[in-house]
């Protein structure tokens, strides 16, 4: 061989280059080359995991590489999955590890950022100082407004309805009675339109917020309108790079349907025309004079904080009385009440039709008529409070939240159907050590996308014996009591953890436990037809639906005084 001519030497330079850099580092010589690959592919290409992802079968396999491999899992070139808690959630998550780009290319509404889709640490803790003050749970408890939320959500929309559907006149435009047998309800259906109704009533008070539950067509199209945002995040999500050159191409329909743009802008607009009528609401109020449930607590909270920082940009002045918001911190309230209100219905919803469908089936009736017990033994309970009285008293905030029971049953749906089992990816800084105690694994370089799912972590064996069997009194002590020490409070990850962890987690608690007290006081539940509660297996955990388009179905029977 004579010697090479330049342009071919550098061909070949290039060549081992590139060979190095893509093939041999990454398998050989990178920090993440010390953990378990999920398929022999993962050290050099992301392609194995985003088929997966894409065919929405993440959880279950990943769960089961985690079960082969131990607790850190290589799912790609630099893409780590991480399922146990010193050495991995605590380190990630209470580390306040950066989010990365992964939330802000579909949860940014308005094309404005709020606090869940903002990456960076310092404007996020600076935006969640401002709210989450009117998410805490001593302010909630205590909350005049929410315990008008209660009575007018559940006692005046929700018990009526129900009591309609089960008396058999349910007719028309209000068919949520749906089957043809009286007393049956599609119960994601109707969650989903309580949590709607409940979540905007706090955000933008109860004249101002949804009323899903006495309009059922309107409750419909917005779970179809929001369905079809989900259904298409993967894209933007997953293959940001791609998806804005397929769109700068004039392609992105392909990937994006044109209609899915639609939807999004009719809930958009949907969300700014609360937020209008609770500013115009907050600016006729005077003094007390209202119904406390009028009152726009999140908006209002929102609004003043970012007036403060408007005011301050504008001229440095004391913020005056009405000062008129910028079409800046209009969007920005808007944007974060819409990711709040999204957030906050539908997980709730899911939880809830889940809970429903636990508690409904025939092997579970001991339990269900364990916790209508505990529920009608409140003073005054939900079996008593009534539209028709006037000025009817509700069970007591703090007394419905200790009751034990009642959370044992919501804690295991949270752990069994978490309603966001899916991945939160974070990225690591420089030099980050990763792993459990005694096999850590160190020096993993700057901007590895790093992530734990609730999903692998509720299903630990040690931790949680039988994991796939619902069993609530797992969270009870033996004198059944609430038992929230220990492992089981570690590895619980429904709400996340750390500073990024759901900032709703106590409303959530809250509505759901009023919700549930509310109902199984007075109705016991049968599973009439169950064929579309599987999990769709994404993200978030929604049930699929049946072919014949319902979730769950389930037959309400009316607990008579000498049941209880
Ligand atoms: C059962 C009900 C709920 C569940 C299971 C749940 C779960 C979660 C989880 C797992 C996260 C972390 C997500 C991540 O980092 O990828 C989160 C964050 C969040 N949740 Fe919830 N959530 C619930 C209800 C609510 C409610 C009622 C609200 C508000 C009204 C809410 C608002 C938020 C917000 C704003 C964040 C972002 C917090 C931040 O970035 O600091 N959630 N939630
Ligand atoms: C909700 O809808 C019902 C029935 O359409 C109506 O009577 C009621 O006034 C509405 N409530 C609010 C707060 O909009
Ligand atoms: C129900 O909502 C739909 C769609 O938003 C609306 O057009 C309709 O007037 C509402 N029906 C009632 C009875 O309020
Ligand atoms: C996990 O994914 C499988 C499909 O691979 C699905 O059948 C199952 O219901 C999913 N579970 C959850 C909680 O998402
Ligand atoms: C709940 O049931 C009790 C009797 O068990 C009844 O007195 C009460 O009116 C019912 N409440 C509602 C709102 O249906």
């Amino acid at each position: 061989m004579d010697h090479l001519s330049i342009p071919a030497l550098a061909l070949v330079l290039l060549f081992i280059t590139l060979l190095y850099r893509y093939i041999v580092y990454p398998i050989f010589e990178s920090p993440l080359s010390r953990i378990p690959n999920a398929h022999p592919t993962s050290p050099i290409s992301p392609l194995w995991i985003l088929y997966i992802r894409y065919n929405d079968r993440e959880n279950a396999t990943v769960h089961a590489l985690h079960a082969q491999h131990g607790p850190l899992v290589r799912l790609g070139p630099s893409e780590v999955s991480v399922n146990c808690v010193d050495g991995g959630i605590k380190t990630i998550y209470s580390g306040g590890f950066d989010k990365g780009d992964w939330y802000s290319k579909v949860f940014a509404n308005y094309g404005v950022h709020n606090m869940f889709s903002t990456a960076l640490r310092e404007p996020h803790s600076k935006r969640k100082r401002m709210l989450s003050n009117v998410y805490a749970k001593s302010v909630l408890l205590a909350s005049p407004a929410l315990r008008a939320i209660c009575q007018t959500v559940l006692c005046e929309r929700m018990l009526p309805l129900v009591g309609e559907v089960v008396e058999g006149d349910r007719r028309g435009d209000g068919d949520w009675g749906k089957s043809k047998t009286k007393g049956v309800m599609e119960a994601y259906e109707l969650f989903s339109a309580l949590t709607m109704d409940f979540v905007t009533a706090y955000q933008f008070g109860l004249g101002q917020g949804s009323n899903f539950t006495q309009n059922l067509t309107h409750c419909r199209k917005w779970l179809e309108n929001y369905k079809a945002r989900q259904a298409y995040t993967f894209w933007p999500q997953e293959m940001p790079a791609f998806t804005a050159f397929m769109r700068s191409v004039g392609l992105g329909t392909l990937l994006v349907p044109k209609w899915v743009d639609e939807a999004n802008q009719d809930i958009e607009d949907w969300c700014l025309s609360m937020c209008d009528k609770a500013e115009a609401a907050l600016q006729s109020r005077s003094g007390d004079e209202k119904h406390a449930g009028d009152y726009p607590s999140v908006y209002a909270q929102m609004r003043a904080s970012l007036v403060k920082e408007q005011v301050k940009e504008e001229s440095g002045l004391a913020e005056k009385q009405g000062t008129s918001l910028t079409e800046e911190t209009q969007l920005s309230i808007a944007s974060e009440m819409l990711d709040q209100l999204a957030a906050g219905f539908d997980t709730s919803g899911i939880t809830l039709t889940y809970l429903a469908w636990e508690l409904s089936k025939p092997q579970n009736s001991q339990i269900q008529a364990s916790l209508q017990e505990e529920l009608r033994s409140l003073s005054p309970s939900y079996a008593k409070a009534s539209p028709d009285v006037e000025g009817t008293e509700l069970p007591d905030a703090k007394v419905i939240d200790e009751l034990p029971l009642l959370h044992a049953v919501i804690m295991e749906t949270l752990r069994l159907h978490a309603a966001i089992p899916g991945i939160q990816p974070r990225v690591t800084p420089s030099d980050a050590t990763l792993g459990p105690p005694g096999a850590e694994v160190h020096g993993i370089p700057q901007g590895v996308r790093v992530e734990s799912a609730a999903y692998s972590l509720h299903r630990n064996p040690e931790v949680f014996p039988k994991p796939e069997e619902w069993r609530p009194l797992r969270w009870l002590d033996a004198d059944g009591k609430v038992d929230s020490g220990g492992e089981k409070m570690r590895w619980f990850w429904a709400f996340g953890s750390g500073g990024r962890m759901c900032v709703g987690s106590n409303l959530a608690m809250a509505q759901t436990k009023n919700i549930v007290a509310a109902l199984w006081s007075n109705y016991t539940t049968l599973v009439v037809d169950d064929k579309g509660m599987a999990h769709r297996g994404g993200y978030m955990a929604d049930p699929l639906g049946s072919s014949e388009g319902s979730y769950l179905l389930i037959q309400l029977e009316k607990l008579r005084a000498a049941d209880a």
